[in-house]
C-alpha cells in the first residue's frame, strides 16, 4: 500500500499496482482538480509536482501523473493543485494566471499552474526560454499561450520588485514536510506481491533470476505506461529500478560520459551541454520536460522502437551498453545490442546498468528529425551524423537513420562515400544518394516508403547545412 505526503497531509491508499498516481488522486483520493486529458503523457493537464529527496536537499519536478505508477511514488512529496491556495487566499502562481487573462475553460489551468510551481519553486529568476521550456508540456486550447507566458513573467517581475516572495512560492506545510523526509532517494521503496522496489544492484540480479519474463523492469515507465494503456499489455511483477544505489549516477569523464540507467532524461540533458552539446540538442526536442522528469536514456534504448530520437546518436558515437545478472557482467557495442523491431540483445535474467557514450571532441556530431511538428512529436525519419576531421578533410564518418528499417540503421556505405574526401555539397549529395540506396523503409501512418527515402536524402543536406552554419565551413 503506497504511502506518500499529499499536500503536505502523510496519506495511505489501498491499489493495485498497475493503478497511476492520476487514477488515484482523481478516484480514491478525490482530488479532482488535477485534470485528464490524453492519458499518455501528451497534454499536461494531469502534471502534477514531485518532490524527492537528492543529495541532501529536495528537488521538485513537474511530471505527468498519468504516466506515474501509484506505488513508485512511496514517501515523496506529491503537490496537486488543492494544496497551493484557496479561492479566498490564491496562490501567485494563480492570482497571475488569473490577473493576465490566461483562463478561460480552465481544463488545462492546474496543469499549468503545476508546471509554473516546479519553475518557481527551483528558479525565481528565470529566463525567457526557461519559462517556455517549463511551459512546453502544457497544451491549452482556449487561451493561448501568450497570456500564459506573460502570468509567469509578471511573477518574474514581482520576484524582482520584492512583491513576490519565496515564502508565498512555497506552500506554507512545505517545510515541515520536507524535515520528515529522509533517505537520499525518497526512502526505501515498497515491496508487494507484483512491485519490487529493490535498493541494489544485487537484489535486481537476484530478482531477475526468481522472476524471470514475469518480471517488467521499469525506469520512468514512460514506455511502459503507454504500452499499457495503448495496447493492453500486463507489466507482470513491476520491478522498480528508480532507487537502485548508484543507479541514477552520471560520471562525466575526459573521454566518456557514464549515464546510469535510472538517470532522467532532463537532468542528462543538463549535464551534457557543456560536454556533448549535440546530444543535449536531441534530447530537448524529445517529449516535454515533464515527461523527460520521468524518462531515461536507457529506456529509450531499450524500447527499441525504430524511432527513438536517442538512438541515432548513440549509434554515431559508439556508445557501449553495460549489462549485467546472477550470471556476471558483458559489454555490447549499441550497433550489436539493437537486434530487431523491439528487440535487444537481452535475456530475461540480464539487465542494463548504465550506457557509456564517447564525448567525441572536435568532432562534427548532429541530429536531425523529420516530424509533423519540429518539437515534441515522435519522428517520421530521424538522423545522426559524425564525422572526425584529418587535415581539411573527413577521416572517419559515422551516419545513423531511424524510421526507414525495423530498428535504428547504421549506413557504412553512405559514410563510406565520405571518407579521405572534402565535406561539400557535392560529397554530401553523393552520400545522400547512397543512403537512400541503403534503407529498407516500409509505408505506414507517417509516411509512404518513398517519402522516407527522400527524407533521408534531405536529412543528409540538412546534416550539411548545419555543418555550414556552425562553422562557416571550415573543419
Ligand atoms: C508523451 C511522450 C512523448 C514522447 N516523445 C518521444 C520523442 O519525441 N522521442 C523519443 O525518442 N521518445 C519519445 N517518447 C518515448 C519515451 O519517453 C522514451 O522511450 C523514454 O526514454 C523511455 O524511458 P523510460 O525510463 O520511461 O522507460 P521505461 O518505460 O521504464 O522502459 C522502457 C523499456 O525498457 C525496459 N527497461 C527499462 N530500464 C531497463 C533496464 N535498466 N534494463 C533492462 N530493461 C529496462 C522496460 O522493461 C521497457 O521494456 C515519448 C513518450 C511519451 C509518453
Ligand atoms: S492526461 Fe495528458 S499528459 Fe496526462
Ligand atoms: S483554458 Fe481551456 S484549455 Fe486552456
Amino acid at each position: 500500500m503506497p504511502s506518500f505526503w499529499l499536500n503536505g497531509q502523510w496519506t495511505s491508499v489501498e491499489v493495485d499496482p498497475d493503478r497511476t498516481l492520476l487514477e488515484v488522486i482523481r478516484g480514491p483520493l478525490g482530488l479532482s482538480g488535477t485534470k485528464e486529458g490524453c492519458g499518455e503523457g501528451d497534454c499536461g493537464a494531469c502534471t502534477v509536482v514531485i518532490g524527492t529527496p537528492e543529495a541532501g536537499r529536495v528537488r521538485y519536478r513537474a511530471v505527468t501523473s498519468c504516466l506515474v505508477p501509484a506505488w513508485s511514488v512511496q514517501g515523496r512529496i506529491v503537490i496537486t493543485v488543492e494544496g497551493i491556495g484557496t479561492p479566498g487566499a490564491l496562490h501567485p502562481v494563480q492570482k497571475a494566471l488569473l490577473e493576465a487573462h490566461a483562463v478561460q475553460c480552465g481544463y488545462c489551468t492546474p496543469g499549468v499552474v503545476m508546471s509554473l510551481l516546479a519553475l518557481f519553486l527551483d528558479t525565481p529568476s528565470p529566463s525567457d526560454e526557461e519559462i517556455r521550456a517549463a511551459l512546453e508540456g502544457n497544451l491549452c486550447r482556449c487561451t493561448g499561450y501568450v497570456p500564459i507566458r506573460q502570468a509567469a513573467e509578471a511573477i518574474r517581475s514581482g520576484f524582482a520588485a520584492g512583491t513576490v516572495r519565496t515564502e508565498e512560492i512555497r506552500p506554507p506545510w512545505l517545510s515541515e514536510v520536507e524535515a520528515a523526509l529522509s533517505g537520499d532517494r525518497g526512502g526505501t521503496g515498497l515491496d508487494g506481491d507484483r512491485w519490487k522496489s529493490p535498493g541494489t544492484p544485487e537484489e535486481v540480479d537476484r530478482l531477475l533470476a526468481d522472476l524471470g519474463p514475469r518480471a517488467t523492469l521499469v525506469a520512468g515507465a514512460t514506455d511502459v505506461q503507454v504500452a499499457r494503456r495503448t495496447r493492453g499489455t500486463s507489466p507482470g511483477v513491476w520491478v522498480d529500478l528508480s532507487r537502485v544505489a548508484g543507479l541514477a549516477d552520471l560520471a562525466v569523464e575526459a573521454d566518456r560520459v557514464r549515464v546510469g540507467a535510472a538517470v532522467r532524461l532532463e537532468d542528462l540533458r543538463k549535464a551534457l551541454e557543456p560536454v556533448l552539446p549535440p546530444l543535449a540538442e536531441t534530447i530537448r526536442t524529445m517529449c516535454s520536460r515533464p515527461v523527460r522528469h520521468l524518462a531515461t536514456l536507457a529506456g529509450n534504448l531499450i524500447n527499441a522502437s525504430p524511432v527513438a530520437d536517442t538512438v541515432p546518436m548513440l549509434l554515431v558515437l559508439d556508445a557501449t551498453v553495460r549489462i549485467r545478472g546472477l550470471r556476471g557482467r558483458r559489454e555490447v557495442p549499441v550497433s550489436r545490442f539493437l537486434q530487431g523491431y523491439r528487440q535487444v540483445d537481452r535475456a530475461p535474467d540480464e539487465w542494463v546498468e548504465a550506457i557509456e557514450i564517447p564525448r567525441a571532441d572536435g568532432d562534427f556530431v548532429h541530429f536531425e528529425k523529420a516530424s509533423r511538428r519540429r518539437e515534441l512529436d515522435i519522428a517520421t525519419v530521424n538522423s545522426a551524423l559524425r564525422i572526425r576531421w584529418e587535415g581539411g578533410r573527413v577521416r572517419e564518418a559515422r551516419l545513423a537513420f531511424g524510421g526507414v528499417a525495423p530498428t535504428t540503421v547504421l549506413c557504412p556505405r553512405a559514410a563510406d562515400r565520405l571518407r579521405g574526401r572534402p565535406w561539400t555539397w557535392e560529397t554530401a549529395e553523393e552520400a545522400a544518394r547512397t543512403a537512400m540506396e541503403e534503407v529498407t523503409p516500409i509505408g505506414d501512418v507517417r509516411g509512404s516508403a518513398e517519402f522516407r527515402r527522400r527524407l533521408v536524402h534531405h536529412l543528409v543536406l540538412g546534416h550539411f547545412r548545419a555543418w555550414q552554419e556552425s562553422s562557416g565551413g571550415t573543419p
